[in-house]
């Protein structure tokens, strides 16, 4: 089998032929992987900017999608054939040994491409909506606007009844300025924005913030946040530490706190997260759930495809069945 690897903390990415897995035991199942994409969060474990240690060495690659090729002994539900999400890290590689209550099964109607993608992202915008209570007619502000993961909030909030107001350092040329189309609202990052977003919401109130981009991101997003509001940092893309000014905390009343995907589900039993990820699967046929994809390189392209990743929208896939 062939996986990329990182051998040692420091060292770069590298695809090697490693010992095929062999046959699956008790509880496994054998899946040869289909396509994985690479997401922000695979180029910082490259770069070792990743919020969790890893340990080494280790096989890149937070999600993908895979089909079934065995299954040991004592496994139900999954059979030869299916097409399976693992749970877990260790993606970018032909072929993996994994416990059958660590797959989801993906109904045959979600493409591969989207399927590839469904197991982080989808998976965050559904827990960072649904770990703050909000209601009909409420709204929420997200900065990354373009981002996958904000495509599906867009999603997840509109069936809630939830506003969206979008902020993006360079909003798409189809929604220029403040504009209100349904319950979305879209502006341009700046310092500015407090002010704009104050204009455009005319008075409604925004009791939850969404940001993955960290640094003075952060200040101007809290910025917006009604008194009693939540700033929810998922993710750095700027790569600096959130600055957030203690005022907010003390005369708004603000919390700040941090979300992770994989401690926030780790209560969820093999059940709850089946149905999540069954409902979920039915919203990826959806047109404003498809992402789209770039580029797919063969896993021994690896550098070519880790250097196009990241640049403009739409995500880089691997094929690891070549
Ligand atoms: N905590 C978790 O469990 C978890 C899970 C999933 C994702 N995440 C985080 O969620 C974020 C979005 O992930 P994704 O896969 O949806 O991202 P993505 O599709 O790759 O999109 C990233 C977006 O961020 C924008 N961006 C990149 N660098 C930026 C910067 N320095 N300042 C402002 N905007 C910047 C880009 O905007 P332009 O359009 O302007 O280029 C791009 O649209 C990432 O931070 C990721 O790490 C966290």
């Amino acid at each position: 089998m062939k996986a990329a690897i990182i051998a040692a903390a420091g060292q770069l990415p590298e695809v090697r032929h490693l010992p095929d897995p062999g046959p699956p035991g008790l509880g496994q199942v054998l899946v040869a992987m289909l396509l994985a994409p690479i997401n922000p969060a695979d180029r910082q474990v490259i770069t070792r900017s990743y919020a969790f240690p890893m340990s080494y060495p280790l096989i890149l690659g937070a999600e993908g999608v895979g089909r079934v090729m065995a299954v040991g002994p004592g496994v139900q539900g999954i059979a030869e054939g299916d097409r399976v999400l693992p749970l877990h890290r260790g993606n970018w590689c032909s072929h993996r040994l994994v416990p059958a209550d660590q797959l989801i099964v993906i109904p045959p109607d979600v493409p591969d491409d989207q399927a590839a993608m469904l197991r982080i992202n989808p998976a965050t915008a559904w827990r960072l909506l649904d770990q703050a209570w909000l209601g009909a007619g409420d709204w929420v502000i997200q900065n990354g606007a373009n981002s996958v993961v904000a495509r599906w909030v867009r999603l997840l909030a509109s069936q809630r009844g939830v506003g969206v107001v979008n902020v993006a350092r360079s909003p798409p040329a189809h929604r220029p300025g403040p504009q209100i189309s349904g319950a979305e609202i879209w502006l341009a990052d700046g310092p500015d924005l407090p002010t704009e977003a104050a204009r455009a919401l005319r008075g409604r109130p925004v009791p939850l913030a969404l940001d993955c981009i960290a640094g003075a991101a952060t200040a101007r997003l809290a910025n917006c946040v009604s008194p009693g509001g939540q700033v929810v940092i998922f993710g750095h893309l700027s790569g600096e530490d959130c600055v957030i000014p203690s005022g907010l905390l003390t005369g708004r009343g603000l919390t700040v706190r941090g979300f992770s995907l994989r401690p926030a589900e780790a209560p969820e039993t093999p059940a709850t997260m089946a149905a999540l990820y069954s409902r979920l699967a039915g919203l990826a046929c959806r047109p404003e759930a498809h992402t789209p994809v770039v580029a797919t390189y063969p896993l021994d392209a690896l550098s070519t495809a880790l250097a196009t990743a990241g640049s403009g929208v739409g995500r880089v896939l691997l094929a690891l069945d070549r």
